[in-house]
């Protein structure tokens, strides 16, 4: 495929995603200790028990990584600021951490890249983990202390803010399914993460407007909800999946209220007064991050509890994760959320990238998969702003390889192969490819 930023409007952002646990190590500059590092030592939560104490060294190898994305010639980097580094109990600060960021912002400045931070990509620090995390309303306000914290020190200077990075995740695979950190299987507690996530962002919003800052978002991912069969109750399943991963947290924003086929299921659960809080969850944004991966097939599953939804993956080529690759889903997302919810606000798609064992041979990996990969979603995204969609930018997650959460270091998502012995960073085939697309006829 052959297109390039000419094959998008003026002023586009073209960059690359990460997150602080991801990539940066724990272990270094008096950062905190968060639920990720304690989900990961209980045995049989994390593939080998691998946490982010390490990762990529990130922390003290940035310079070069930044380099990386200014000689793709990106124009933007979406990256987090960990809550635990800034404030490692939770709500001390830490000087050396904040520091660091401020570095980083500066980096980023000096290679021409734009920063756009994500204040909590899921670095909830011990000490709050110990009074309950996301079930604890407390929390929403601990989380608009550290927006309000790390805003002081960037927020002269970046370019834009997301609050909360991936609401379903932190709420539903966290506190429902089990699967991420604090590994819940709870309803109760799915419930009040489900509201819980959405005040903070809330919280953050309005703090952070009170100081004035400018183009403050959130970053919701969504999954596109296929049927297995087009009985009535597989759709019904698969109507109640799409509330539970894709409405709740739009409608919440956009029309200060919940899926009444979610509601069915958590009413009984939700915190007292949860209506109360709509108005705060819906205050007006600047802009929608749209993290978007791939489509799942849902049946109805008879004799089971609420929700009742049976989820396989569906029948196209798939990628590492076994993620089934499914363009027009984003091109779905983007157009669905200009023309139901958001109109004419920017949108950015935040994330998107596949997880490939990529080989490294001979100081070369040969990732042609992920270049058709990468190419068709930049289609998709071309398409959908032919369709009305105002679509600002497009970030490929990630930069680096790096370490995928419950998945350790297993899935590599990387532009940029890291070699988790050496740390040593090589640029794949999708990178120079992503890169030719990015260079700009000088006219030279
Ligand atoms: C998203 C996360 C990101 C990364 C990708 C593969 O859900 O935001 O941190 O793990 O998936």
């Amino acid at each position: 495929m052959s297109l390039s930023r000419y094959d998008f409007p003026e002023g586009f952002v073209f960059g690359a995603a990460t997150a602080a646990y991801q990539i940066e190590g724990s272990a270094f500059g008096n950062c905190g200790p968060c639920h990720w590092d304690t989900f990961a030592a209980t045995p049989g939560n994390v593939v080998r028990a691998e946490d982010g104490s390490k990762a990529c060294d990130h922390y003290h190898q940035w310079p070069a990584d930044l380099d990386l994305l200014q000689a793709a010639h990106m124009d933007g980097y979406r990256f987090s600021t960990s809550w635990a580094r800034v404030m490692p109990d939770g709500v001390n600060i830490n000087p050396e951490g904040i520091d660091f960021y401020d570095r980083l912002v500066d980096g980023m400045l000096a290679r021409g890249l734009q920063p756009f931070q994500t204040l909590y990509h899921w670095e909830m620090p011990s000490a709050l983990a110990d009074t309950g995390g996301w079930t604890n309303r407390d929390t929403c306000h601990r989380f608009a202390d550290f927006s309000e914290a790390i805003t002081r020190r960037l927020g002269d200077r970046v370019a834009a803010i997301a609050t909360i990075n991936e609401p379903w995740c932190v709420a539903w695979l966290s506190h429902f399914l089990g699967v991420h950190a604090p590994g819940l299987r709870d309803i109760r507690a799915a419930a009040r993460a489900m509201h819980h996530i959405l005040l903070a962002h809330g919280l953050s919003v309005e703090r952070l407007r009170g100081m004035g800052q400018q183009n403050l978002g959130i970053v919701l991912n969504f999954d596109y909800p296929a049927t297995v069969s087009a009985s009535p109750e597989d759709q019904t399943a698969a109507n109640l999946w799409d509330g539970i991963f894709n409405r709740w947290y739009i409608e919440g924003i956009t029309r200060q209220a919940y899926p009444s086929n979610v509601l069915e299921g958590l009413g009984p659960h939700m915190p007292a007064h949860w209506q109360d809080d709509m108005p705060l969850i819906g205050q007006k944004l600047d802009w929608l991050g749209v993290n978007y991966y791939t489509r799942n097939l849902h049946a109805h599953a008879p004799g089971t509890p609420w929700p009742s939804i049976r989820t396989v993956p569906g029948p196209l080529p798939k990628t590492q994760m076994g993620w089934e690759i499914y363009p027009e889903g984003l091109h779905h997302f983007l157009t669905r959320m200009a023309k139901d919810y958001v109109g004419d606000l920017p949108i950015y798609v935040t994330e998107n990238g596949m997880a490939n064992a990529d080989q490294l041979e001979d100081g070369v990996v040969n990732d042609r998969i992920r270049e058709d990969f990468l190419f068709a979603h930049l289609a998709a995204t071309k398409q959908a702003i032919a369709d009305g969609a105002n679509v600002k930018g497009f970030f490929y997650w990630s930069l680096l390889d790096n370490y995928e959460w419950a998945e350790g270091y297993e899935k590599r998502f990387g532009l940029v192969h890291v070699d988790f012995a050496t740390l040593a960073r090589t640029p794949k085939s999708s990178y120079h490819a992503l890169a030719r697309a990015l260079a700009r006829n000088t006219g030279a």
